[in-house]
């Protein structure tokens, strides 16, 4: 493999929602160098066709490379579902060999059937998230005996995005899709928010659901695969950058940004506007 210059980790999300992992990430591996990307002018990518979202996705990928990445973490469910297989095996080997793109229904996929005791396990998520069929096909592999139920929730990504997650209509639409995954199966006794919005309004969730049923967020899980794959992958970790750099870019609006980012990280932070396709 050719050597790599220096440069920052990337790590993009459709919206928000990827400072529910990155919070995390940087929590375990805060020397690391990192630039979020939100392509929120474009959010939310959820109900949006497969060409489109990959087209998004590969153009927010490109962008983070230009800016020096080597490895770059999908931090969005719905691009890790539907556009991630043809960045890794389409664009990268053509114009990228040496870089990395890393999703997240792996690392999930991985050990979520550990953390069920009934092995039945529910999946909140947005509309191409549940129509990709991926969580399903993918906790299958590594725990076949585990049965999936999938609830789609359209509504809750905008709300997020445009800062109504407080609002009556929230209430609604959480309290709605919450009782339509429970009346899927008495069964389940562990629910996974599959999109990274979701940890923004856990308490609400919790709220509709009975104490003896756990709610995952993908955070921890996520910073912990990362942590693990650059102790296995030393060029990638050498070509990482160290000093504790954060820069935030997203296509949206900045003050937004900014004053969303607070309720995800509990921080101020700059933020930079960017044009991306
Ligand atoms: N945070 C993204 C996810 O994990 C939201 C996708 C969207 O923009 O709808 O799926």
């Amino acid at each position: 493999m050719a050597r790599l210059s220096k440069g920052p980790i990337g790590i993009f999300d459709s919206g928000f929602g990827g400072l529910s992992v990155f919070k995390e990430i940087e929590k375990i591996l805060p020397a690391y160098d990192y630039v979020y990307l939100g392509d929120n002018a474009r959010a939310p990518y959820g109900s949006r066709s497969f060409p489109t979202i990959y087209k998004y996705t590969w153009e927010s990928v490109q962008f983070l490379f230009e800016e020096g990445c080597n490895l770059v973490i999908i931090a969005c469910n719905t691009s890790s579902a539907k556009a991630l297989r043809n960045i890794q095996q389409l664009n990268l080997k053509i114009v990228h060999p040496d870089k990395r793109v890393l999703g997240i229904l792996r690392p999930t996929t991985e050990i979520i059937g550990e953390i069920s005791i009934s092995k039945a396990i529910g999946i909140m998520a947005t509309e191409g998230t549940v129509t990709s069929n991926s969580y399903p096909i993918e906790i299958k592999k590594f725990f076949p005996e585990v049965q999936v139920f999938q609830q789609s929730c359209p509504m809750l990504v905008p709300l997020i995005e445009h800062l109504e997650y407080e609002s009556e209509g929230a209430e609604y639409y959480i309290k709605r899709y919450v009782n339509e995954l429970l009346e899927q199966s008495d069964a389940i006794d562990t629910i996974l928010m599959a999109c990274t919005h979701y940890p923004l309004i856990k308490d609400k969730i919790k709220e509709y659901l009975p104490d003896d049923i756990q709610l995952i967020s993908q955070g921890q899980i996520v910073a912990n695969s990362l942590r693990s794959y650059l102790d296995r992958h030393q060029n990638l970790n050498d070509a990482s950058t160290k000093n504790g750099k954060r820069i935030f870019l997203t296509t949206g609006d900045v003050p937004v940004f900014k004053k969303q980012s607070r309720y995800f990280l509990g921080r101020d932070i700059e933020v930079e506007q960017v044009e991306i396709g």
